[in-house]
């Protein structure tokens, strides 16, 4: 765990403060559900582009979460989607002191779709570190938490990952085969042959292709799957139903609450991009505002490696099939 002037009562005290928070925030998420279905209204507004929507809810429900943090814990930062998107500057802003950095609603579009795969996601950050992570998708009563050395947990009760008796599954020996590969299409239409989308599709065939195929970068995964919520991607990462998790363009409150959970039940995080030597450049440590994440699910030993060594075998193994993405922003 990340040094920090917290204590870990003062961690456990915020911690239940969160778990409380993010349980009430996703009852208004449902409650605004349960009055669209009630009058059909369904009303949304574009931010950046016509994919990239807000709703009165996602407004709402930050304003109930930044008041209840405000009043609780004064001296902490916040720093919320919704506000932050108001501003112009498009800038990391969190630095070395405790901060929430929260989304209200992740999967805006799946919620004004009515697709389940929505949720509010909270995180409590000191010094870079996601400490604390709660998530909370109330339409399938899901809450995923976590708390610096306590450990990562669905609905409070079961461990996360899922399966760990008699212990954690390792990766498969030939990763990326038998993986279930997540990934998201993202905001960042732009129909450039060396855009971000045709960048990220060619990464999507080459994960999916017949093994052999696409010269030799063929990786025949088990499945590809899109939820269109990092937060949630990250969460099914953390249980063990995705193996890896391969994403850029998202922020900071798309990805903080997860990340803690993810490195909690002992998943890894680096970056999306390919280094120069994808087979033996370093794995470095993911950087929050870096915009560019992949995450490789908890896994125990082998009789030939241990887990650590087969998670960092598949960060190459995918490193070595994915484009690198471009989402530069100032700050970091
Ligand atoms: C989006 C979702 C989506 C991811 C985008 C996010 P929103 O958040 O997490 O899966 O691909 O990058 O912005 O708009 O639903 O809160
Ligand atoms: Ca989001």
């Amino acid at each position: 765990m990340a040094v920090t002037e917290f204590s870990q009562d003062q961690l456990d005290e915020i911690y239940i403060f969160a778990v409380d928070l993010g349980r009430k925030a996703g009852e208004m998420l449902l409650a605004s559900i349960e009055r669209r279905i009630g009058d059909g209204d369904n009303q949304f507004e574009e931010k950046d582009s016509s994919v990239d929507i807000v709703t009165q809810t996602d407004e709402d429900v930050e304003s109930f979460i930044k008041t209840a943090i405000q009043n609780k814990y004064p001296a902490h930062k916040f720093l919320g989607e919704e506000t932050y998107a108001k501003s112009q500057s498009r800038e990391y802003l969190i630095d070395k002191h405790p901060t929430w950095c929260v989304d209200p609603l992740d999967g805006t579009v799946n919620f004004t779709h009515l697709f389940p795969m929505f949720c509010v996601s909270i995180a409590f950050i000191v010094n870079h570190s996601p400490l604390i992570g709660v998530i909370y998708a109330p339409f399938q009563d899901q809450l995923f938490s976590s708390c610096a050395n306590r450990g990562a947990w669905l609905n409070e009760k079961r461990r996360l990952p899922l399966i760990r008796n008699p212990s954690i599954p390792p990766l498969p020996s030939n990763a990326p085969r038998q993986c279930i590969f997540s990934c998201e299409w993202g905001k960042d239409r732009r129909d450039v042959p060396d855009g971000n989308m045709h960048r990220k599709v060619e990464s999507f065939l080459n994960m999916a292709a017949e093994a052999g195929g696409r010269d030799g970068r063929g990786g025949m995964v088990h499945g590809v799957r899109s939820l269109g919520s990092a937060t949630l991607d990250l969460a099914y990462t953390a249980m063990g139903s995705f193996d890896i998790w391969w994403e850029g363009g998202c922020w900071e409150w798309d990805v903080a609450a997860g990340i803690a959970i993810l490195l909690e039940a002992g998943g890894l995080v680096t970056t999306a991009n390919p280094p120069k030597d994808p087979m033996t450049d370093p794995i470095e440590d993911f950087r929050l505002g870096s915009r560019l994440y992949l995450a490789i699910r908890p896994a125990g030993p082998s009789s030939t490696e241990t887990g650590r060594q087969s998670q960092e075998r598949t960060v190459r193994e995918v490193w070595r099939r994915v484009h690198e993405l471009e989402y530069t922003r100032p700050g970091v």
